[in-house]
């Protein structure tokens, strides 16, 4: 990281036990030209992400630029292959939908990332729908002010709708917040509504204001081992909104698990080491048992070659954390939300739908050898 390339990225190296590389540093892993003024692309005027320090040694450096001189990745089949490969092994290894064993005991896994439009949302409607689909109990809590989750299960959240602000923020019981998903049987959903956007400052002021959703999931009786009965739940997918606010905060508390997405593009690795400093202060005061366990590449173009450069270095960094299913980017996945369906039931043959079956069973497989 040159000294004058400063916004957004000063977070990046400052975490001891994963250290990420610079852009520059990337690039030059890469091949990738450095300083070498790329002609401009026809209708290439527009805004380049690159920051005003890059920007004055070349005009516009896109991401199909990138994958183009990227010749260190080497890779011998072309993009259509690979991305063909892709779709039929997602087809392949999901024919047979048998159910996974239960785990042990309740899974609370945490989705977060700070950077917005990773595909956070999209990843807990869609895990948790397809973990429902493999015989599992599933119940997804949507702390997110802006509601998508419980837009995509298709449960109701209106303003006034009890849902994840009366659970933090009243003290409310689980069980009056709770509703099933109409497509989906055997999962649940705590909706969030515009309410929970005052919760961030309403919580400031409340008695252990960081342990009430884990107060809220311990007290339902409906997490835990075997002895929670048969009703238990034995995934709890937590959808948290791009910040790492008290909302986050509750999140890291009553999770063991997180699982971070991080879509694969250029500047997917920013912020990362910001999100797993918090990870570390949380695991040191709040939640020794929190841990990253699982990272999903999503919006994977098999088509570039950039793609296949960012999901190598998340894989580098991360290792046996990430899974071996990628999400790749698709309109079924992206329009399911506008009818109130996961793209599970939407369009349960597609690639989107049976990737992410795929990455459920990956998940699920975790749980049992743990
Ligand atoms: N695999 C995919 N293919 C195509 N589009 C996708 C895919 N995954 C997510 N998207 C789209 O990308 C956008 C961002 O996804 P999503 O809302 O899941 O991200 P997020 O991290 O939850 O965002 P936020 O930070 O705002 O909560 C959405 O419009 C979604 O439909
Ligand atoms: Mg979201």
């Amino acid at each position: 990281m040159s000294e004058e390339h400063t916004a957004g990225h000063s977070d990046l190296d400052s975490r001891s036990s994963v250290t990420f590389s610079t852009d520059e540093q990337r690039a030059a892993e890469r091949n990738y030209p450095q300083n070498v003024a790329v002609p401009p692309q026809e209708g290439a005027g527009e805004v380049s992400r690159e920051t005003s320090a890059n920007a004055a040694s070349y005009k516009v450096r896109t991401a199909a630029d990138l994958a183009d001189y990227a010749p260190a990745i080497s890779d011998d089949e072309t993009p259509l292959a690979r991305a063909t490969e892709h779709t039929l092994l997602a087809r392949q290894q999901s024919q047979a939908r048998p159910p996974m064993p239960r785990p042990r005991a309740t899974r609370i896994m945490v989705v977060a990332n700070q950077k917005g439009g990773v595909g956070k949302t999209t990843s807990t409607v869609n895990l948790a729908a397809a973990l429902a689909q493999l015989g599992q109990r599933v119940l997804v809590v949507d702390l997110d002010p802006q509601g998508n989750a419980s837009t995509a299960l298709g449960v109701e959240h209106f303003q006034g709708t009890p849902g994840t602000y009366e659970l933090l923020v009243d003290g409310a019981p689980l069980s009056d917040v709770v509703v099933a998903c109409p497509e989906v049987p055997t999962l649940d959903v705590v909706p969030a509504t515009i309410d929970l956007a005052g919760a961030e400052i309403e919580l400031v002021s409340v008695v252990a204001r960081e342990g009430r959703l884990k107060k809220a999931l311990v007290g339902s009786g409906r997490v835990g081992d075997a002895s929670a009965g048969e009703d238990r739940w034995d995934y709890v997918l937590i959808d948290c909104p791009p910040s790492l606010g008290l909302l986050t905060l509750n999140a890291l508390v009553a999770g063991a698990e997180m699982l971070i997405p991080i879509q694969a593009e250029y500047y997917a690795l920013e912020g990362l080491g910001q999100l797993l400093k918090t990870v570390d202060m949380v695991r040191a005061h709040l939640n020794p048992e929190l841990a990253v366990s699982t990272i999903l590449v999503t919006m994977y173009d098999a088509r570039t070659r950039l793609a296949a450069g960012v999901a190598d270095e998340v894989r580098n960094h991360f290792g046996d954390q990430v899974l071996r299913t990628y999400i790749p980017r698709s309109v079924r996945v992206s329009e399911a939300p506008s009818y109130g369906q996961t793209v599970m039931t939407y369009d349960p043959g597609s690639p989107g739908a049976l990737s992410y079956l795929e990455a459920a069973r990956e998940i699920a497989r975790k749980g049992i050898s743990a």
